[in-house]
């Protein structure tokens, strides 16, 4: 059986020109960054072109300084038909004093889809090691909650007349 590819590693200088007004790395920089390694993490993984369905709650627990390297390690946790989670974590490392903070951990949900738009089945995830047996029961705990979520602000959710937009 040939061997599936479920993580992804990606590093990246940071550059005067993902700058904020206080010098530090602009969060939507960062965003852009983490949705590219979640396709490709997740398009590597199924062999198809992929949308970001969703993304959990993203707390940037540090700042991201300019001039650090920034290393995203990705890894599918979770596999449902047509859905993966990839799972997202971003180490900052200082190149003058080799120092690695751990800045943000986040989670995508990517759908595998076809021409057409519409959701088509994925491989499923062969849990190899303990760690991915656990990443896997985890990762379906936040599957339920996304869904549990959706359903209740459906069940809130109210047409905006157009003055409100
Ligand atoms: C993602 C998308 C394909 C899902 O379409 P859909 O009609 O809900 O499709 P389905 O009902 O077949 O669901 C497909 C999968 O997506 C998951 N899903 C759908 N909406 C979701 C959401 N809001 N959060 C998490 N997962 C979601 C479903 O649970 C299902 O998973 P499974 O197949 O593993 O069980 C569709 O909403 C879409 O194209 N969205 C736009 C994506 C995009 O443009 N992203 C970039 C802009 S930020």
């Amino acid at each position: 059986m040939k061997k599936q590819e479920k993580s992804l590693t990606m590093t990246v200088l940071m550059t005067p020109d993902m700058a904020n007004f206080s010098g530090n790395v602009h969060g939507g920089s960062l965003l852009k960054l983490l949705d590219q390694v979640a396709y490709a993490c997740a398009a590597k993984y199924c062999k198809n072109y992929v949308v970001t369905a969703a993304l959990d709650q993203v707390f940037f627990k540090q700042q991201v300084h300019v001039g650090e390297l920034v290393t995203f390690f990705a890894h599918v946790n979770h596999v449902g038909r047509s859905s993966m989670e990839i799972g997202v974590k971003v180490v900052a490392e200082d190149l003058r004093t080799d120092i690695k903070r751990h800045t943000t951990s986040c989670y995508f949900t990517m759908v595998a889809i076809d021409e057409q738009g519409k959701s088509i089945e994925v491989p499923r995830l062969q849990l190899e090691t303990e760690a991915e047996k656990k990443h896997y029961a985890e990762a379906e705990v936040r599957k339920k909650f996304r869904q549990e979520s959706l359903e209740k602000n459906r069940a809130l959710s109210v047409e905006l007349s157009e003055d409100e937009l």
